[in-house]
Parts: C-alpha cells; structure tokens; sequence
C-alpha cells in the first residue's frame, strides 16, 4: 500500500450544495476506495452507478492513456471515428437507430425532451405539447428536467419551472384519464426508478403504458441513466419488460466517469429533427467516445451480464436473510446490482455508521438506503459489505 496522502485542508469557496462525507478520497483499488488516512472503504455506491468497472482497472487505464494521445476534441461540425462507432453499436443493441450525444444525463433528458416534442408537433400539430412523468422520478436537475422530476425540495425554490411538464400517479388508471391524444407528446419513465427509492415497475405495468402511448401518438422514453448498461443485469433495462420504448437516454456508467450522455431515438422520431435544431459543444468527442466504446463492449458481455443476474439473486437473497435475522428492515426491492432497503430508522444514520464500518452507501429517500456496487464486484466483496450493513443494522 503506498503511503497516505496529506489530507488537503477542507476549503469554502464550493457552492455548498451537497452534504458531503468528511473523509477526503484519493485513490481507488478494485471495488474499495481508499481516504487520505489510508482508511479503506468498500464501495456499493459506484459513484452513483457511474464506475461499474470498479477503480484502477488497468484495461480501462490503457485505453484512456491511448485515447489521451490521440484527439481529445474536434467541433462536432466535423466527422471522427470513435463516436460514429460508438453510435453503431448502440444502434446494434438496441431498438434505436439514431443516436446523440450529450455531457450528462439531464441533459440527455433535456434533449429527449425537445425531439419528442418536435416529432409530435409533426404529427399531430400545435396542440401537442404536454410531457408527464411519473410520481417517484427523477430525471434530472436543468429547468425542464426538474419540472420532471418528484422532489418538492429540488423544484420550489425555483418555480416557475418549465411549462407543460408535470407529474402523473404510478396508476394505469391516473395514465389512461391524463394521456390525451390531442395534447400530450410524451411520457418519461424509469425502468427502475432510482432517487425515488429503487421501485421496479413491473412488465404488466409498462406494456399497459406501452400500448397507450402508442394507440394515442405518444412518445414512450425509458430513462436508463441509472437503470441501464448493465446495472440490471442486461444490457438495458427494458429487455426484461418485453416492450420497446421510442427514445432511450443513457449516461452515468457510459463513459466509465467521464462526462457524456446518449439519446437513442427510433426514425421515426429522429427523422423530425432537423440540421441545426439540436446541438452540443463537447458531446460524443473523440476522448470520450474511445473510453465509452472500450466501456461498452466490457458492459455488453455476455459474462459479465450473466454475473450480474446470479450475483444480483443471490444479493436479493441475502438482504432478506438480513431483513429477518435484524427485524430492521420493512421493503426489498431491485434488481441485478440495484437495491433499495426501506429501513425503520433514518437512512442518514445508518449510512453514516456504515461509512464508519468501511461500507459506502447512499439514500434514495428518508428511509431508504440504495446499493449499487460494481458491476465487476465478487460474491466475495458483496458478503463482506452485507456482512458491514448486517452489523450496522443490528447495532441501531
Ligand atoms: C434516472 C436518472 N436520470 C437522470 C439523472 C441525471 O443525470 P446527471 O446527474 O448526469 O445530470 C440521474 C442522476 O442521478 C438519474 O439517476
């Protein structure tokens, strides 16, 4: 282990917007990031489902040193090869055919956003101008993309948010009053939802909505940022839903850390937006796209899926082993390696003792915990963080 780095000393001048952790980190090994006393902690966290290939993989190392040598930026006024491949291989494994790249995931939402809204003006006119979302969601934190999502503290103090923008019950009934043919351009949904508690819609629920949508021309958008590219255990999230959406958008693990975001979009969606209606400084530049085809093809095997899925059972498994040896626990629920325990005391406090124990988890709600560990993580890593949360748990 190499020495521990000085801990710099905590400054004021960032916007004090987060709540953050005292330790200061400064390396990562595997699936354990280390602070600068050289304390280790055990990561379910990912950097909130962003490092699904852990830290210090020396493959990913490699490409970003090879990558670092090449182009890291041009305008995207002009063509280069790593994003144009890395749009083929989207379009190959999914429903889409066209991508766009963006820096985030709100913004990849935004711009979800803007082309449903302009294909339904084509077809079905002026009148088309609602989008809904869904009561639990979180889509993202930009003004059209906050009027989107279900969090009264990130949406008041900024009102008047985006018009035309509000929030529909998780009730099929709610959905078939509130999707109006004339008026409404889209519905945004989360395979699993995330920040609002890892709820995992059910494959009845989204073909019911998935037929709606289409019976009234109304755009269908899976919001795979946090859900997607593996994190379920398929590639996307859909697949186990059995139903195809009209625009998927997908960020946080794309680019193993760096910024980017995608919008994949069928043709018929895609075809309404024209040259110069959409656009993006940095978005899917050469750097980036070589780091995120390298990430895509270590997402899209076969294996590692396979891995997902069995340590994904087995996790389930155990957090209800640790639900009723504890009695600390109310609700289970996930999938793959995305899990949200609904526990009886305040999440903050747990999380708080865990990090103390060497585990990092985070919230998705007053009382929630949420994990998401690496997707490359060992049945050996997660018995050891189950058995921290146990510990935790039972101490409370
Ligand atoms: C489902 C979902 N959508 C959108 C976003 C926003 O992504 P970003 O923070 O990259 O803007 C997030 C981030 O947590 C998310 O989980």
């Amino acid at each position: 282990m190499s020495a521990p780095v000085a801990a710099h000393p905590v400054t004021d001048a960032l916007l004090p917007v987060y709540r953050r952790a005292p330790m200061e980190l400064v390396r990562g090994e595997g699936v354990e990031l280390i602070d600068a006393d050289g304390k280790r902690y055990l990561d379910f966290t990912s950097g909130i489902a962003v490092n699904a290939l852990g830290y210090g993989d020396p493959q990913l190392q490699a490409v970003m040193k090879r990558a670092a040598e090449g182009l890291i930026h041009v305008s995207n006024l002009f063509r280069t090869a790593p994003g144009e491949q890395l749009a083929d291989k989207l379009v190959a494994s999914s429903f889409a055919d066209k991508v766009f790249f963006a820096n985030s995931g709100a913004e990849a939402n935004e711009g979800a956003f803007k082309f449903a809204r302009r294909w339904a003006r084509n077809v079905g006119g002026p009148a088309k101008h609602e989008i809904f979302s869904l009561r639990g969601a979180f889509h993202g934190r930009l003004f059209g993309t906050v009027a989107a999502t279900d969090r009264p503290q990130y949406r008041m103090p900024f009102r008047p948010l985006a018009g035309g923008i509000s929030i529909l019950e998780r009730d099929l009934d709610d959905l078939d009053i509130s999707l109006n043919s004339e008026t409404t351009v889209a519905l945004i949904l989360e395979p699993i939802q995330g920040e609002g508690g890892v709820r995992v819609f059910e494959p009845e629920f989204v073909r019911a909505v998935r037929q709606m949508t289409q019976e009234r021309r109304i755009a269908l958008i899976f919001d795979e940022i946090q859900c997607g590219l593996g994190r379920t255990g398929h590639l996307y999230a859909y697949e186990r839903l059995g139903v195809t959406p009209d625009i998927m958008t997908l960020a946080k693990p794309i680019a193993a850390g760096l910024p980017m975001g995608a919008i994949l979009a069928t043709d018929e969606i895609a075809s309404a937006m024209q040259p110069g209606e959409h656009g993006t400084t940095f978005g899917g530049g050469p750097f980036v796209s070589t780091v995120a085809l390298h990430v895509f093809d270590r997402l899209s095997d076969p294996q590692l899926l396979a891995h997902v899925r069995e340590l994904g059972t087995w996790f389930g498994e155990q957090l209800h082993g640790i639900a009723a040896r504890t009695n600390r626990v109310r609700a289970i629920r996930g999938a793959g390696l995305m899990w949200g325990v609904d526990v009886v005391e305040p999440a903050g406090g747990i999380i708080a003792r865990a990090r103390e124990a060497g585990l990092l988890i985070v919230s998705a709600g007053e009382h929630t915990l949420r994990m998401l560990p690496p997707l490359v993580s060992t049945r050996e890593d997660l018995a050891r963080g189950l058995a921290t949360l146990e510990g935790v748990l039972a101490a409370g």
